[in-house]
């Protein structure tokens, strides 16, 4: 036993590879998978001894990530792009805990991980397949004249992006989904489609996805409405969705309300403070004192963790009172008309009549 003990501690890298390979085959890896720009542990445990000797390696790269002996860490090798993101649990190495820490993780830090331990016993290895993901954020949607156009960006690994309609109906795809990757590999997906001339009161829907999330947003024009001065409810129409946050704008750009269902806050700008007069629990406004430079469209954005539902309605102010004063007059003039007109019909059927009843 002695005799093999030495034999170990000598050939050490005769071990290693024997070791490696084991392993390899054996696919014993731990698989880890890391947010990135997080943090994230890399496990390792080991059959503590006297002379810690702590190596961590990446394999992939084939970087020095982290050393440990002399009861201190010794960074003087580590590669640089490891600088100040690395560190092991000082107070747990001595119950056997190797486990390393890095920080700020990135695409490239992928790969396999080395865990190296030598004590005055027999080396002891272990490997981690570290993995990286960014998941799918905020998607947006938007319109454009004819086409929408739905994107997002910063997400690892690639993502695919769908898009649908409810109900269901042919789809003018504009161009093929484009994908870029930055300098930091992190993938931004964008789709454009046509909208149908029938467009209104369908859904178009767009979905980005990875292994590991994904994220809907949904865009719909609804039935134009009109406008009065008195009061005007625009509906969101969306009594199936559960909603956490509520927006409504004016002409895609200026804020109206904002509103957190989760904490029951909102906020209305200034510009609106008069014309906001109430919010429904759907999420439906209802505006009044609408002057004809308050037309346009408005936008209903619904939004959750994992959806976003983004509803148009064209408004045109039709005028409030003054315009349905003018509606009666013309109103009753048509009546008088048409009553004028009755009568005199009436009247020659019945001079008609005469005449023939004359004639017999
Ligand atoms: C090592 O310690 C850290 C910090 O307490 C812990 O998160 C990790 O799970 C431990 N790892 C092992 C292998 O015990
Ligand atoms: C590491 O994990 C990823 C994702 O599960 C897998 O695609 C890859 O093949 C693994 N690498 C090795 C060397 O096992
Ligand atoms: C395809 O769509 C993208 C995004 O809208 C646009 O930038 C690009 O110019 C389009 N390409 C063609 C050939 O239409
Ligand atoms: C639009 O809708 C109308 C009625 O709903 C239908 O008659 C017409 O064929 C549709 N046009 C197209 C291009 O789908
Ligand atoms: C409403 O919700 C139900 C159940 O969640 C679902 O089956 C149905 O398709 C939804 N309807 C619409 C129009 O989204
Ligand atoms: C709406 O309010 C939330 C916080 O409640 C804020 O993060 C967000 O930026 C606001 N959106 C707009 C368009 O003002
Ligand atoms: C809002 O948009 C409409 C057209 O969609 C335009 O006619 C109107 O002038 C815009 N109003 C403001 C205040 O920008």
């Amino acid at each position: 036993m002695k005799i093999c003990r030495n034999m170990i501690k000598m050939k050490d890298s005769v071990f290693l590879v024997m070791f490696l390979w084991i392993l390899t085959v054996s696919r014993g890896d731990t698989e880890v998978s890391c947010v990135f720009m997080e943090r994230c542990i890399l496990p390792c445990s080991f059959q503590v001894a006297d002379q810690i000797n702590i190596r961590w390696h990446s394999i992939t790269r084939d970087f020095n990530v982290h050393s440990f002996y002399y009861n201190q860490d010794q960074l003087r090798s580590q590669h640089q792009i490891y600088r100040d993101r690395t560190s092991l649990f000082k107070d747990q190495i001595s119950t056997g805990n190797a486990s390393l820490q890095l920080t700020g993780v990135t695409v490239q830090d992928e790969g396999i991980y080395q865990c190296y331990i030598s004590t005055v016993n027999a080396p002891q290895i272990s490997l981690t397949n570290l993995t990286v993901y960014a998941p799918v954020q905020d998607v947006n949607i938007q319109q454009v004249e004819n086409r929408i156009t739905c994107r997002s960006e910063g997400i690892y690994p690639q993502p695919e992006l769908t898009w649908s309609t409810t109900p269901p109906s042919n789809i003018n795809l504009l161009n093929s989904t484009t994908v870029q990757q930055n300098e930091q590999q992190l993938y931004s997906i964008s789709s454009s489609l046509i909208l149908s001339p029938n467009d209104t009161d369908l859904l178009y829907s767009c979905t980005i996805s990875t292994p590991t999330n994904r994220r809907r947003a949904a865009w719909r024009k609804l039935t134009p409405i009109s406008g009065s001065t008195s009061e005007t409810i625009i509906t969101c129409a969306a009594s199936n969705f559960s909603f956490s946050h509520l927006l409504w704008r004016f002409n895609h750009s200026q804020m109206i309300l904002n509103q957190s269902r989760t904490d029951g806050r909102s906020t209305i700008s200034e510009e609106w403070r008069q014309q906001v007069k109430d919010v429904s629990e759907s999420g439906d406004i209802t505006l009044q004192d609408l002057s004809s430079e308050q037309e346009g469209i408005y936008t209903c954005q619904l939004s959750n963790a994992e959806e976003m539902l983004i509803s148009d309605t064209s408004v045109k102010i039709s005028g409030g009172s003054s315009v349905n004063v003018g509606g009666i007059i013309v109103a009753v003039i048509a009546a008088v008309l048409v009553a004028a007109a009755v009568g005199l019909f009436l009247f020659c059927k019945k001079k008609k009549g005469q005449q023939e009843n004359n004639t017999i």
